[in-house]
């Protein structure tokens, strides 16, 4: 397969070109305010799809917004892939801290990306990964080296939750059965250092409301003699983690696995400065769970942070005010085996037990979703892994994410089948905040590395 190399020289700035295009449209899930954008990119997908050569394309409505599905089946007998990836993007606040504007895309060189790297909101998470595997497809149609069958499930509403995709995989069994299910939604560790994401972390998102007195009241006539929401929700807070930042909700960690010392060594191998990461977030030390590493502490530890938090005067100068309600979003990611509705339980028995009287609380929770680990000896990570090793050179690492993509442990349940998880981004690629990027040279390598993963995936069926 030389040629996809000389293919993607040849076509290279259109395949930019197209990406930038992709990314001027303002597609945030989040903001009612952008509908009509979200429904354009919906559109925009269809239309690459079938110039890609997919033959049969539909924009499938649902509740919120819909899902692009796009297939080529040429021979029941042969495998089929299914790309699942978002054309959803994050909202790009605070608009003030970007280089450029978050929906003008840019092309800028960087330390790490000498190449350039593409600058707007929804680069690498998720178009740009994304759109890699519609152009793997647009080479393989177009040079007669597509091996299987293909299917592409691509959604709108991931930032969101992914709601009404959840409802549409249950519904649609038959529609969406394939053999493996290919992501490129995660990073990976370093350009020199190929890897596979083999885990995702779960979670669970809930709002928390303490009210107080009946309205704002003047801290000199009242403070100190009634409950402060603030003051109270803060302290609430500092007690979800005791002194070593073990999480205090009683059952958090009941199901939470322990690994064994040798895995623990073997995840130690993967290379990684802690010098380095202190200074490219500008810290002095790190900060986490007592008795693990950084990188065990963004992977196979749950975690719970507080999001946001408001409440009170927060304008210019000085108002003395107790403000009658405060308010704070919390995320806590979770491990496998954690099941997210049992920990959202957990939290909201909890948080209502460790309200003092005087306030009263109210426990929201948003969307959640399960974690996800998969083997490394499955058909499809042996032909991912070789993929790599055609592109790279390098045999990839496993490895896993601290993020979420609550939808695979779901397409595990209903499609019965395992997903192989290749993401080319950088976790320097800021994504959900200002500036996000996506390297050129990562954008194009994923078109390079794909197709060698349909054809040693066919192969393995043979
Ligand atoms: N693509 C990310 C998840 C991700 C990024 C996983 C990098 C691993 C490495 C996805 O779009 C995302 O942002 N997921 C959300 C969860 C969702 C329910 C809003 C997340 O992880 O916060
Ligand atoms: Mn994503
Ligand atoms: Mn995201």
């Amino acid at each position: 397969m030389q040629s996809i190399q000389s293919y993607i020289d040849n076509h290279k700035d259109r395949f930019l070109n197209e990406l930038i295009e992709l990314l001027k449209i303002p597609s945030i899930s989040a903001d009612s305010a952008y509908k009509n954008d979200v429904l354009k990119t919906a559109d925009a997908i269809k239309i690459s799809l079938e110039k890609a050569g997919c033959d049969h394309v539909e924009v499938c409505e649902t509740e919120g917004y819909p899902i692009v599905y796009g297939e080529k089946i040429f021979d029941k007998n042969l495998p089929t892939v299914l790309v699942y990836g978002h054309y959803d993007v994050q909202p790009p606040d605070p608009l003030d801290l970007w280089n450029s504007p978050p929906f003008e895309p840019v092309i800028q060189k960087t330390d790490l990306h000498p190449e350039g790297a593409i600058f707007a909101r929804g680069a690498c998470d998720d178009k740009g990964q994304m759109y890699m595997h519609v152009k793997a497809l647009e080479y393989m149609t177009a040079n007669n080296e597509l091996p299987c069958n293909v299917k592409f499930m691509i959604e709108g509403e991931e930032e969101v939750g992914s709601v009404n995709l959840a409802k549409f995989v249950a519904a649609n069994r038959e529609k969406l059965t394939n053999d493996v299910i290919l992501i490129s939604d995660t990073g990976m560790i370093a350009k020199d250092v190929p890897s596979i994401t083999t885990g995702l972390r779960g979670l669970s998102y809930v709002e928390v409301e303490v009210t107080g007195p009946n309205r704002d009241l003047h801290s000199g006539l009242y403070g100190g003699a009634v409950a402060n929401p603030i003051n109270v929700l803060t302290k609430m807070i500092a007690s979800l983690h005791d002194e070593n930042n073990h999480i205090t909700i009683p059952g958090f960690y009941d199901n939470v696995e322990n690994l064994s010392d040798a895995e623990r060594a073997e995840m130690a191998k993967a290379p990684f400065s802690l010098e380095a990461y202190k200074k490219s977030l500008d810290i002095n030390a790190v900060y986490g769970e007592a008795g693990y590493s950084t990188n065990e502490r963004n992977s196979i530890r749950p975690t719970l942070d507080v999001n946001g938090i408001w409440g009170g005067y927060t304008g210019e100068g000085a108002k003395t005010v107790i403000a009658s309600q405060a308010f704070a979003k919390i995320s806590m990611r979770l491990v496998p085996n954690q099941d997210w509705e049992e920990i959202t339980d957990l939290f909201k028995t909890h948080f209502e037990r460790i309200a003092p009287d005087g306030v009263t609380v109210k426990v929201t929770p948003h969307h959640g979703g399960q974690g996800y680990v998969t083997p490394i000896d499955s058909v499809g990570y042996r032909a991912a892994s070789k993929a790599y090793e055609e592109t790279f050179a390098k045999t990839p690492i496993p490895q896993r994410s601290g993020g979420s993509i609550p939808i695979v442990s779901l397409f595990e349940k209903e499609l019965k089948s395992k997903t192989i998880l290749m993401g080319f981004g950088l976790d320097s690629d800021a994504i959900h905040s200002p500036n996000e990027h996506f390297g050129v040279w990562n954008f194009l390598k994923g078109i390079e590395t794909i197709p060698w993963f349909y054809k040693y995936f066919t192969e393995s069926f043979k």
